[in-house]
């Protein structure tokens, strides 16, 4: 099985959950950023798993991820901003006939989150769900992530690959 674990992450987060995921779907999975997985790359995945952190409520817009590099605030490190948001990413998609999973991170307590708006974009693009859609917790704005998550990561991963090998 080709499985793909497509990220955005400012502060690492996010891409911290993305190898772990792949690494729990084991063989033949790769954490790839959204700039690495390109149409060619993905054209023969058969499971996309697609994560961002939750901003203001919801999956990053352009709009938020300027705010972002305008107003950093008290983050530890500069914003990687270097490559294409999820949302601009999925924007871009051929029709795809895979599977696909959605993941955000996040603090404990908040209203809304992103997965809705990564679910609606990978329906959109042909791909059929499989698994529940997840949230890993942060610390604080900025994380880091709690004890635990990546754990829970790698286990979100094996049992997406089991659930591939029984549909
Ligand atoms: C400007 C800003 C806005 C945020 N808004 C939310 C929010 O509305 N809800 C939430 O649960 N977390 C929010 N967070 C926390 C981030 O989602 C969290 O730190 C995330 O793990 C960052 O992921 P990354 O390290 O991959 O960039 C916000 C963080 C920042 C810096």
């Amino acid at each position: 099985m080709k499985a793909i674990v497509v990220y955005e992450s400012y502060w690492g987060n996010t891409a911290s959950v993305a190898r772990a995921i792949a690494e729990g779907i084991g063989s033949g999975a790769q954490a790839l950023t959204t700039t690495e997985a390109t149409a060619a790359v993905i054209a023969d995945a058969d499971l996309i798993v697609a994560g961002s952190p939750v901003i203001a409520f919801s999956l990053p817009n352009e709009k938020m991820r300027e705010s972002i590099r305008l107003k950093p605030g008290k983050a530890p490190t500069p914003p990687d901003l270097s490559h294409p948001s999820l949302q601009s990413w999925m924007a871009g998609l051929s029709k795809g006939k895979g599977r696909f999973a959605a993941f955000e991170t996040r603090v404990k307590m908040s209203p809304g989150g992103a997965t809705p708006k990564i679910i609606k974009g990978l329906e959109e693009a042909g791909y059929a769900p499989i698994g529940e859609a997840q949230r890993f917790i942060v610390k604080g704005k900025f994380g880091p992530l709690h004890d635990g998550e990546l754990d829970r990561a790698r286990q979100w991963g094996a049992e997406l690959a089991k659930d591939m090998e029984r549909s």
